[in-house]
């Protein structure tokens, strides 16, 4: 008999070959670049064995009560889990598989290109020749701030955090800061001092979040954390929006308090187009695209894919999140 699998977006066709090349499963999918809305969801997980989601589908008690007691397996095309009730999940027995690893790569190079188009101001730069606003070469016009000589804070040195770092020290950064529940011994092949928060805000130039989503650090960077930066600091988001408190950051950016963020999460996502974050000239937003390769999306489809067979047959998984 086939086993029921709903697959919640359009992905990389080799993900989706994968599944049917395995001619163990009846896949229906919500074929669309968008989102599946809840009912759909909802329905489509009824009776489900597997279900293959992205992080942009929250999956809790109500999804999992409706999918029934078949399901076995949930499959996400993440590494970040915050969009899971793992808590319920867990309780029902169901496995998890994600995406850790193929994505860091990725991932750190987004992270270093964002921290650059940030403190060195391109996306205001390339609007000024776009709009005119560049007449000639200009001694003091458009600075920014280099790595040379800087500090950087990483908030977070797991894997994507420890691939950031690597990347920057060639840039001439003079001192690697950290901060997170443990201390890392692959932070010594880097020099990374393992500090308190109190001492990583106040001492970096460049703050990097890469911390993943969880009680303790959801709000972390609010109004007393920014009153601690440089003002002349630069902060980098590539965790999870609500790590950050917009009201308090957007303070921070148009009071001077801090020099410019660059977010590739935010809270929600999309940011609607009239938010205030996006008035400023010292906020550089993404949508959302640290794994977005066409070689890593591609890796993580078959990744996906691979973790929710196994979980279907009962076997080891690729990249499974131990609960
Ligand atoms: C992206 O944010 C991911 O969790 O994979
Ligand atoms: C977080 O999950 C990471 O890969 O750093």
């Amino acid at each position: 008999k086939l086993m029921k699998v709903f697959v919640t977006r359009r992905i990389p066709q080799e993900g989706m070959k994968l599944l049917s090349a395995a001619g163990e499963c009846e896949v229906s999918q919500w074929d669309s670049s968008e989102p599946v809305p809840r009912a759909e969801l909802l329905k489509g997980v009824e009776r489900a064995d597997g279900l293959l989601c992205m992080l942009t589908d929250k999956i809790d008690a109500e999804v999992l009560d409706a999918a029934g007691p078949n399901l076995k397996v949930i499959s996400t095309m993440s590494v970040g889990f915050d969009h899971l009730a793992v808590d319920e999940i867990k309780k029902r027995g169901i496995r998890v598989g994600y995406t850790p690893d193929v994505l860091t790569d990725a991932t750190a190079e987004l992270t270093v290109a964002l921290l650059l188009a940030t403190a060195r101001r391109l996306p205001e730069g390339v609007e000024e020749v776009k709009n005119g606003g560049w007449s000639s070469w200009d001694p003091i016009w458009l600075c920014g701030y280099g790595l040379s000589g800087s500090t950087v804070g990483i908030i977070g040195l797991g894997r994507i955090g420890m691939a950031v770092a690597k990347r920057l020290m060639p840039f001439g950064v003079k001192r690697l800061l950290y901060s997170g529940r443990t201390a890392k011994p692959q932070a010594a092949e880097l020099n990374g001092e393992f500090v308190p928060l109190d001492t990583l805000v106040p001492e970096s130039d460049f703050i990097v979040l890469t911390c993943s989503l969880t009680p303790e650090t959801q709000g972390l960077c609010d109004k007393a954390f920014f009153s601690k930066m440089k003002k002349t600091a630069v902060l980098i988001n590539s965790s999870r929006g609500t790590v950050v408190n917009q009201d308090d950051l957007y303070e921070a950016l148009s009071s001077g308090q801090i020099a410019a963020a660059g977010m590739d999460v935010t809270t929600p996502e999309p940011l609607p187009p009239n938010h205030p974050l996006l008035t400023l000239k010292n906020c550089v937003v993404l949508p959302h695209i640290g794994s977005a390769t066409y070689a890593t999306r591609g890796v993580m489809s078959v990744l996906t894919a691979q973790n929710l067979l196994a979980g279907l047959r009962g076997t080891e998984m690729p990249k499974e999140l131990v609960l």
